[in-house]
């Protein structure tokens, strides 16, 4: 007998043994990282950043394949004993020697995962992983000048690329409340130091908000060079119209955390939202996505990127209509359709499958 044989009814031994559980299942339990498991990480270390921000350290499992500067990876946090995922930005370079990626999380006002993350994570807790994705990232060929403009915890994706990559005229232009509160402060005035970058830092409790128009004044020649932006939608809104308004859009690469979002015109509708696998009915406005209202009423909602990217919170719609909160677009239920519950609202009453 082969030793594939062998080690297949050896296998099937196990099952028998282990039922109603399987081997797996065992085998998660004493080494949950190992390749061929689900994709997990291991939280190791979980360093403060500023008063709100916090740096987690994240020891993925075998199955691992790497990620390039400026990417973001999926992770499913357990929370109050709800599994919830979330996207983050890989803070770490891609050649870090341990092969621990660090993600970098600023803490909202009521934020579920966010606030778990930065105040109650342990080292040795295990967490969901997806494999890095994302396109916000930088060209093989180096450009000559480079400008981040980045603001709050949008220069998460920039740090990453920052510690990857060194190019020969690099400007950094980041809006932050106070000197306290930008993150990773120490490392880029390091970078300044050795003229690797020239920095100019907004604060906005003093100096108000960037008025992009002052770019002329900061960064003269911003118009010459590629630049990432990352930040809340105001700043990459102004910025996306200044570029196309010079006519060198194609410059300019943005990365958003949370989707853009339309009024519909006419004031947006709402109803009641019927769970159907949950049996649960709630009544919901037309602007709070269906993934809120659900996880709101206690349903168990899958769920990504929170903006409509990943496609992790597809669900059936059984019956009734929604509005794309993005476009404002009505979606009604016929046989077969799917639709993303975080871009998602009531446009009257509706009924989806979870
Ligand atoms: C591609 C991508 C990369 C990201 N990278 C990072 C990163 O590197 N660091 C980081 O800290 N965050 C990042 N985010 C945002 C992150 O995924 C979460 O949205 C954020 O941590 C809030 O989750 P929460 O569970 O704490 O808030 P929730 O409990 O989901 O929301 C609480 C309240 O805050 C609002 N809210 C949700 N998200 C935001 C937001 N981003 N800003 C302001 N208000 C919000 C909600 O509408 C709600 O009212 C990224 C998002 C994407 C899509
Ligand atoms: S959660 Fe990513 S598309 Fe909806």
């Amino acid at each position: 007998m082969t030793s594939a044989a062998l080690r297949s009814r050896a296998w099937k031994v196990l099952e028998m043994v282990t039922t109603p559980l399987l081997p797996s299942d065992y085998l998660d339990l004493v080494s949950p990282l190992r390749a061929g498991a689900d994709l997990r990480g291991r939280i190791e270390a979980v360093h403060p950043e500023t008063d709100d921000a916090a740096t987690v350290v994240i020891r993925p499992g075998r199955g691992w394949r790497g990620h390039t500067a400026g990417q973001y990876v999926r992770i499913g946090v357990d929370v109050d004993g709800v599994r919830l995922w979330r996207a983050y930005s890989i803070t770490s370079p891609t050649h870090r020697q341990d092969g621990r990626v660090t993600i970098t999380v600023k803490a909202i006002p009521d934020g579920k995962v966010s606030n778990h993350l930065v105040r109650r994570a342990r080292p040795g807790t295990l967490i969901q992983l997806d494999q890095a994705t994302g396109d916000f990232v930088l060209p093989q060929a180096k450009p000559a000048k480079v400008l981040y403009l980045t603001a709050g915890s949008g220069i998460t994706p920039v740090m990453g690329m920052l510690r990857d990559i060194e190019f020969d005229d690099v400007v950094m232009v980041h809006c932050a409340p106070r000197p306290q509160d930008v993150i990773f402060r120490d490392e880029l005035h390091d970078l300044v130091a050795d003229k690797k970058m020239r920095l100019v830092e907004v604060h906005t409790d003093t100096d108000g908000m960037l008025d992009i128009a002052r770019l002329d004044e900061l960064v003269p020649d911003w118009a010459e060079r590629e630049t990432w932006a990352c930040g809340p939608a105001g700043l990459l809104d102004a910025a996306e119209e200044h570029w196309s308004e010079h006519g060198v859009q194609e410059r300019l690469h943005t990365e958003r955390f949370r989707p853009g979002i339309v009024v519909a015109a006419d004031g947006c509708g709402g109803g009641e939202v019927t769970f159907r696998a949950t049996g649960k009915t709630v009544a919901a406005d037309g602007a709070t996505p269906l993934l809120d209202v659900g996880e709101e009423a206690g349903v168990l909602m899958p769920s990504g990127c929170r903006m409509g990217i990943c496609f992790g919170c597809v669900t059936p719609l059984k019956a009734g209509a929604v509005r794309d909160l993005r476009t404002g677009e009505i979606t009604e239920a016929e046989p077969g359709v799917l639709i993303q519950t975080c871009v998602s609202a009531a446009a009257g009453p509706c009924d989806i499958e979870r």
